[in-house]
């Protein structure tokens, strides 16, 4: 029926109510994050020239919104409502980065899911997420926001959160549509600064950064964002080739496309010509709809009147090809709206008493999402803590609220935080000694810039000596010392780049203090992003990356210092040796000259960085237990292509206490048409093992597996699978692996 009131609206619309559907507003009660027209929204509901809002706070505000565009629609079409809900929404999560740490899919589909509930239960329609932008850069501060380095566990992720999202329908009660974003290749900019050009070989994004958003589109996604970035040359908003091309034409994808925050009007400072010759351009991309820039509204009416003649442009359309193209926008707004159930109820969603999600159910998710997010990168015998040890808690995260809610949580509230000081106390009936020790950043510009969006970095006023010797004086006193460093939630997120991704200077000072006191040193980074731990690594005696962990983040984290819970977390990014050593992965593709772990001369590497530096690579993290991998097996050594092979190994917990263990499968092709990466992530399993308790885990391999694209340009791409030999490598982490080969028959 819905479809039917899509064609039957399409006949009765007028050209200006078509384009006043590709019109997104904001509702201006949320962040502004550019230049965005101002026009007042209610002047465009009054006029039907509005399509879609995002940014309503509650649900008397989208409700009162909706009835005013009713009212002022000549044929009573309806808004849909949208929100950035990226990582939770009043229920935070953790962070993107942290949650992809988990490795847990059937989590991350819960925490989309609880979050889904929250936001329909405010009126929602549609959530600006999943983001799933494989970043391998750390200066990029938006890879807070990401699944990580690894295409393979990006994918799974994708397809986990647009299943919790949308469900078995985005009309269903409690769920919404997924909006799949950026496309594509935001998280490789080049230098690592955000919205910068992207340069990559085809073979790159192709194999790494389309992955997730084929996963995502094969998911069922209704919806995906179009990137800030240009892609070899090309800006993702005028980037027909690989929207209308790539994601439409070969992946499949029927929903409906959105631009990002003025990306239309950006088109201009992209040097791609002016206001008219953009909004053609984004238009014939395949870009439905025009985030708060109002380009479609003001140039669009012109051009379908007289078409476009820009030769200095390299673009020439006819009226009539700007009328299709409207049409063909508008149809996938009413069909993305039809989707919605709104075409048949236009208060679907809107209803007044609508039953929102519990909080304490989503406080305990939330609780337990931290502490499976955060990663335990080395442990002497530390950790877990006596319950009755005598604590001083150090840094200036020791009693934070507002960074542990990280990098785009807009609907977040710092006092729904329980800090670390008093989850500790919660947990072991005995409050800890907290002392600040230490500024967060060296300089005061910085410290502004990070206020810029809230009062996030609070500066402790005496100097740097006496906070300091306050911080020793409290470690002496103490049996243990807890140091909780990092950075600012607004030291990540969008538009903080950073050129070395590092725990800052004065932090790095207030640990190498502590680490005097020779008292055992559990140093707890909260961070947005894989810092380079320097010599923290080295003096810690237990480290713990906790990431910024949500509203119960430092709740889970006091979870898994005490052994409430057991550490399970696993990088999804590499944690890098050194700050400038960017970017970096561990599937980067071997030189002729390969780095031998030390320097060479004549070989890859750098001449100014010590040897044995500690990183910690991807896939790596330590739980409480002692987790012994026996040898692997195969059903064939030699096997056709078309035939699966198995392979099987026992894990066994040989630990007087749980495991959560993440049995990690790497392939390598060491002959190919082009070369192949070091290793790449091929499958995983997660077993949980009570103590003593052993498993066969098998994994199935096909050729298809190794298939790799052979790319002269996108459009000659082409998918490869070679006979021969390849290695697969099984293990904890992406470099403590055991090796078997495969050779693949024709
Ligand atoms: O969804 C976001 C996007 O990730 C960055 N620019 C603004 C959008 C809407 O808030």
């Amino acid at each position: 029926d819905s479809y039917e009131s899509v064609d039957r609206l399409m006949a009765e619309m007028t050209l200006a109510e078509k384009i006043g559907q590709l019109n997104l507003l904001a509702a201006g009660e949320g962040l502004a994050t550019g230049a965005a027209q101002h026009t007042p929204l209610s002047r465009r509901l009054d006029a039907g020239q509005v399509g879609a809002v995002f940014g309503t706070k509650s649900l008397s505000s989208a409700r009162s919104m909706q009835e005013r565009a009713l009212a002022g629609s000549r044929l009573k079409i309806p808004l849909f409502f949208a929100e950035d809900v990226i990582h939770g929404h009043r229920t935070v999560f953790p962070i993107n980065i942290a949650l992809a740490c988990s490795w847990d899919l059937d989590l991350i589909e819960d925490t989309a899911a609880f979050a889904a509930s929250e936001a329909a239960a405010e009126g929602l329609h549609q959530v600006f997420a999943p983001m799933i932008d494989v970043s391998r850069d750390a200066r990029w501060g938006r890879v807070a926001e990401s699944p990580g380095e690894d295409p393979l566990l990006a994918a799974r992720l994708a397809a986990a959160a647009v299943r919790g999202f949308q469900g078995k329908g985005i009309a269903a009660p409690g769920r919404v549509a997924a909006c799949l974003k950026h496309f594509v290749a935001y998280g490789a900019p080049d230098s690592g600064r955000d919205y910068d050009n992207v340069s990559l070989a085809w073979e790159d994004l192709l194999s790494v950064y389309l992955p997730p958003f084929a996963a995502g589109v094969s998911g069922g996604a209704a919806s995906l964002m179009v990137a800030f970035n240009a892609v070899n040359k090309v800006p993702m908003h005028a980037g027909e080739a690989l929207v209308e091309g790539w994601l439409r034409g070969r992946a499949g994808f029927d929903g409906l496309v959105v631009s990002d925050y003025t990306g239309i009007k950006e088109l201009i400072a992209h040097g791609l010509g002016p206001a008219p010759v953009a909004a053609a351009r984004a238009l014939l991309a395949g870009v439905d709809m025009d985030m708060v820039g109002e380009d479609y509204l003001h140039q669009l009416p012109k051009l379908a009147r007289d078409g476009l003649d820009a030769p200095d442009a390299g673009l020439s359309l006819s009226p009539q090809q700007m009328v299709d193209l409207v049409d063909r926008s508008c149809r996938r707004v009413l069909t993305f709206k039809a989707r919605l159930g709104l075409l048949d109820n236009p208060f679907r969603g809107l209803e007044k008493a609508r039953a929102a999600p519990s909080r304490t159910e989503g406080r305990k998710l939330a609780r337990r999402a931290a502490a499976r997010s955060a990663v335990l990168l080395k442990n002497d015998d530390v950790l877990p803590l006596e319950r009755d040890a005598k604590v001083a808690l150090i840094g200036p995260f020791a009693a934070d609220r507002a960074n542990m809610l990280g990098t785009w949580a807009v609907s977040g509230k710092a006092e729904d935080v329980v800090p670390l000081d008093d989850a500790v106390a919660a947990l072991t009936g005995r409050a800890p000694t907290v002392a600040w020790g230490a500024n967060i950043v060296e300089e005061a510009w910085l410290e502004r810039r990070l206020n810029v969006h809230g009062v996030t970095v609070e500066r402790d006023p005496r100097g740097e000596a006496d906070t300091l010797s306050e911080a020793v004086e409290a470690a002496m006193a103490a049996d243990v010392i807890i140091a909780c460093v990092g950075e600012a939630k607004e030291h990540a997120g969008e538009s903080s780049s950073v050129l070395s991704p590092e725990i800052p200077l004065p932090q790095r000072r207030l640990i190498a203090a502590l680490a005097k006191t020779r008292k055992p040193l559990v140093v707890v980074v909260f961070a947005g992003r894989p810092l380079a731990l320097g010599d923290v690594a080295e003096q810690a005696d237990a480290l713990l990356y906790a990431w910024h962990g949500g509203i119960a983040g430092p709740e889970g984290v006091a979870d898994l210092l005490y052994g409430a819970t057991v550490p399970s977390g696993r990088l999804a990014v590499s944690l890098p040796a050194h700050p400038n050593e960017m970017p970096f992965s561990y599937a980067s593709e071997p030189t002729g000259r390969p780095h031998t772990g030390r320097f060479e001369k004549f070989r890859t590497g750098w001449l100014d960085m010590p040897d044995g530096v500690h990183r910690f690579p991807f896939g790596f993290g330590l739980g409480y237990g002692k987790v012994r991998y026996g040898r692997p097996s195969l059903t064939a050594q030699r096997s056709p292509a078309d035939r699966p092979v198995l392979l099987r190994l026992r894990v066994e917990n040989a630990g007087p206490g749980e495991v959560v263990e993440t049995v990690q499968l790497y392939g390598s092709d060491p002959v190919a048409r082009v070369t192949r990466p070091g290793r790449m992530l091929l499958d995983f399993k997660q077993v949980t093992l009570s103590a003593g308790e052993s498993r066969e885990v098998v994994f199935e391999i096909t050729a298809d597996q190794f298939r790799y694209p052979i790319a002269p340009s996108l459009d000659a791409a082409e998918w490869v699978r070679d006979p021969g030999l390849v290695r697969l490598h099984v293990g904890p982490n992406s470099r403590d692996t055991q090796t078997v080969e495969v050779t693949w028959k024709t």
